[in-house]
C-alpha cells in the first residue's frame, strides 16, 4: 500500500494525532488537506506533549515531508507561533520538509472577528473554536478570499483586502458594533507575516502529482471528523470544510484513484465539543467519570467535551460516507474498569428500528437502543481479555470492516497493530457469521468483494 487517508469517524478528537504520527514514520509525505488551526493533534513523545494545530504530524519525523494542501485555511500568525513551538521542541523545520500550497486560503483578522461576533451576538450558536474557520471558507466560496500567494505584493494585497472587507464592514459597524483594523493595517500585518512564510510556499499539486508517479508513500491527515463535515455532518453543527474522504481529493488535489486505504479513527466511546445533537450522550456520573478519566477537554479551546456511549448507527454511516476500509479503535484504556459498558446498536425512530444513521434522520428524535456488553478490566500488558475481544468483535461485525489498530494510552508504545499499514497487509481474523444481518443485507457483501473498487480498477486499466 502506498497511500492512506486518516479520517476521524466521529465528531473529531478521536486520537488522530498519535496514529498519524506512528504511521507517518513509515511514509514519505504527510498531507493536511482541510480545516485549519481549529484542529488539535496531541502527540506524546518521550513523555513530552506536543500539540499540532496546523502543521502536519509528519513534521516530527526527520525523513518525511509535511505538506499543507490548498484545501486548508491558513492563519499566518498561528503558523508562526506553531513553527517556533516545533523548533523549540528540537524539531528541524526547513523548506525541504515543510511545503505549503500557494493557494491556501488565508484567515484574516476580519474572519476571526466575524466568527467571534457571531458566536457572542448571533442568533445561532455553533460553539465554534473561534479561529475564523467558517468565515474564511465563506470568503473562499464567495471568491473574495486572500490566498497565500497574494501576501507578497502590498499594493495588490490592499486592493484584494478592500474587496474582502466591503460587506463585512457593514456587519462590523451596524450589526455587531465592533472595532476592526483598516485595510492598510491588515495588509501590512499580513505582508510582514508573509515574508517568513514565502520560502515554504510550493506548488503542492505538482509536488504530490510527482510523488504519486514516483510511488512515494503518502499519508493524508484529516482533521475533525466525518460527522463535522459540511455536507455529510450534523448540519448546521459542523465545521466548514470537507472532513470526509471527498476532502482529500479536493483539498490535496489528487485524483480519486490515488487513495488505497481509508482508516477511520474511532474513539471507543463518543465525544463532542460545541453544540449539536448527540443521541448517546451520558448526562449522569458515568459520563462525568469518562470525561475526567479520558481528559476530555478540547486541545484547541480547553472546553469540556460531552461524553457518551459508542454509537454504531452513526459509525456505520461514517463507514459509508467515506468508504472506510478499516478503523483504529482508540482510548480503550478509558473504558477499562468502567462498571457498566453499553454500545448503541440501533435507534428507535418514528416507530421503526434503524441501524444506519442516514442524514435524513433527525438525530434529536432518535432513541438509542443499547446492547449491554461485559465490562473489561484489561491493563494491556497481557493478552486481551475475552470481554474486550468481544467488544471489538461487536464493532467489526456491525461495521463489516476490521479494527486494524487498537490504542490504549497517549504514548507511542501504547498501541497494537492488528493490520500492517504501508507494509504487506496481515488481515485480522474476522467473524463473518453475523454479516448481512442488517436491513437489506447488502452490508454482508462488500467487505469481502468491493465491487465498486473492482469496477474502478477495471476502468483505470481500460483507460491505459
Ligand atoms: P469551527 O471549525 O471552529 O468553525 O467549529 C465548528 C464546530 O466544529 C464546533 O462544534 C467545534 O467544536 C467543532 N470542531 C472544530 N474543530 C474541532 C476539532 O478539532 N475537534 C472537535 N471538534 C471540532
Amino acid at each position: 500500500m502506498k497511500t492512506l487517508a486518516i479520517i476521524g469517524s466521529q465528531w473529531g478528537d478521536e486520537g488522530k494525532g498519535k496514529i498519524t504520527d506512528l504511521l507517518s514514520e513509515k511514509c514519505d509525505i504527510v498531507v493536511r488537506y482541510q480545516g485549519g488551526n481549529n484542529a488539535g493533534h496531541t502527540i506524546i513523545v518521550d513523555g513530552k506533549k506536543i500539540v499540532l494545530h496546523l502543521i502536519p504530524s509528519g513534521i516530527l519525523h526527520a525523513h518525511s515531508v509535511a505538506v499543507i494542501g490548498h484545501g486548508v485555511v491558513f492563519e499566518p500568525e498561528a503558523f508562526q507561533v506553531e513553527l517556533k513551538k516545533v523548533a523549540d521542541a528540537g524539531i528541524v523545520v526547513t523548506t525541504k520538509n515543510l511545503k505549503i500550497s500557494e493557494n491556501v486560503t488565508v484567515i484574516t483578522s476580519y474572519n476571526k472577528l466575524l466568527d467571534a461576533a457571531r458566536e457572542s451576538q448571533g442568533s445561532v450558536k455553533i460553539g465554534t473554536t473561534g479561529k475564523g474557520i467558517g468565515p474564511a471558507y465563506e470568503d473562499k466560496i464567495a471568491r473574495r478570499a486572500i490566498k497565500l500567494k497574494d501576501l507578497f505584493d502590498l499594493p495588490t494585497l490592499k486592493i484584494k483586502l478592500a474587496r474582502n472587507l466591503e460587506e463585512k464592514e457593514t456587519l462590523f459597524k451596524h450589526r455587531y458594533d465592533i472595532a476592526f483594523p483598516s485595510v492598510d493595517e491588515e495588509a501590512l500585518r499580513l505582508f510582514n507575516l508573509g515574508k517568513n512564510i514565502a520560502p515554504f510556499m510550493c506548488d503542492t499539486f505538482s509536488y504530490l502529482d510527482q510523488a504519486i508517479i514516483q510511488n512515494k508513500k503518502i499519508l493524508f491527515e484529516g482533521a475533525q471528523g466525518i460527522l463535522l463535515d459540511i455536507d455529510y455532518g450534523t448540519y448546521p453543527y459542523v465545521t466548514s470544510s470537507s472532513t470526509a474522504l471527498g476532502g482529500v481529493y479536493t483539498g490535496a488535489g489528487i485524483p480519486e484513484s490515488s487513495v488505497e486505504e481509508v482508516l477511520g479513527i474511532t474513539k471507543a466511546y463518543t465525544t463532542r465539543v460545541g453544540e449539536g445533537p448527540f443521541p448517546t450522550e451520558l448526562f449522569d456520573s458515568l459520563g462525568e467519570e469518562i470525561q475526567i478519566k479520558g481528559h476530555e477537554f478540547g486541545a484547541t479551546t480547553g472546553r469540556k467535551r460531552r461524553c457518551g456511549w459508542l454509537d454504531l448507527p452513526l459509525l456505520k454511516y461514517a463507514v459509508k460516507a467515506s468508504n472506510l476500509t478499516s478503523i483504529a479503535l482508540t482510548k480503550l484504556d478509558i473504558l477499562s474498569g468502567i462498571k457498566e459498558l453499553k454500545v448503541c446498536v440501533a435507534y428507535e425512530y418514528e416507530g421503526k428500528r434503524i441501524e444506519v444513521a442516514y442524514p435524513g434522520i433527525d438525530l434529536t428524535k432518535a432513541t438509542p437502543i443499547y446492547k449491554s456488553m461485559k465490562p473489561f478490566t484489561d491493563n494491556f500488558a497481557d493478552k486481551l481479555s475475552i470481554e474486550l475481544e468481544m467488544y471489538i468483535k461487536e464493532i467489526e461485525n456491525f461495521l463489516g470492516i476490521p479494527v486494524g489498530i487498537i490504542a490504549f494510552g497517549p504514548e507511542r508504545k501504547e498501541i497494537i497493530f492488528r493490520k500492517d499499514y504501508f507494509e504487506d497487509d496481515i488481515q485480522p481474523e474476522l467473524d463473518l457469521s453475523s454479516w448481512g444481518r442488517q436491513a437489506g443485507g447488502l452490508e454482508g457483501i462488500y467487505p469481502q468483494v468491493d465491487l465498486e473498487k473492482l469496477s474502478r480498477n477495471n476502468a483505470t486499466t481500460t483507460k491505459k
